[in-house]
């Protein structure tokens, strides 16, 4: 099988890799680079477990050639926190009930801190459309909203902007 080598950043590190021409980010990350944060679920760009950032933008990485990331910045939750360095949003969703089995919640991460790294103080629908493409099976949702409400608040961004927090 041929392969090309492709360069890109992951987590502000350069890498290089070879890959196959069809081979998806998701496999890339996962089987070369040993990045298991990101989940593999339903292969499809449907459930959203697989999101990752490329160039600050959520993408479905099971669906994304990793040839198409040359020269770009990939962001897996792995660069987000660690077990014992979480980030604020990390936190957040543990104590507000917004991870229960966790399957989901790498790609709600990134979905999210996508959406808080571009908009100061996103109010409820803002939050509910940033992860409109991430399926969870546990929480029921309301849990994860809270969540980012409460980094909100807790960051003091709540009262920053426009936009309100219900
Ligand atoms: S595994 Fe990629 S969207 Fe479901
Ligand atoms: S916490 Fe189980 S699928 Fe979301």
């Amino acid at each position: 099988m041929t392969t090309e080598s492709v360069s890109f950043t992951v987590n502000d590190s350069e890498r290089t890799t070879e890959v196959t021409g069809s081979e998806t980010l998701l496999d890339t990350l996962r089987e070369r680079m040993g990045l298991r944060g990101t989940k593999e679920g339903c292969l499809e760009g449907e459930c959203g477990a697989c999101t990752v950032l490329l160039d600050d933008r959520p993408i479905d990485s099971c669906i994304y050639p990793t040839a198409a990331c040359a020269g770009r910045a990939v962001r897996t939750v792995e660069g987000v926190g660690e077990v014992d360095a979480p980030s604020l949003l990390q936190q957040a969703m543990v104590r507000c009930g917004g991870v229960q089995c966790g399957f989901c919640t790498p790609g709600f991460v990134m979905s999210l801190t996508a959406l808080l790294e571009r908009e100061a103080n996103p109010d409820r629908e803002a939050i509910q459309n940033a992860i409109s493409g991430n399926i969870c099976r546990c929480t029921g949702y309301t849990q994860i909203v809270e969540a980012v409400e409460a980094v909100l608040v807790e960051s003091g961004r709540a009262n920053t902007a426009q936009g309100a927090t219900s």
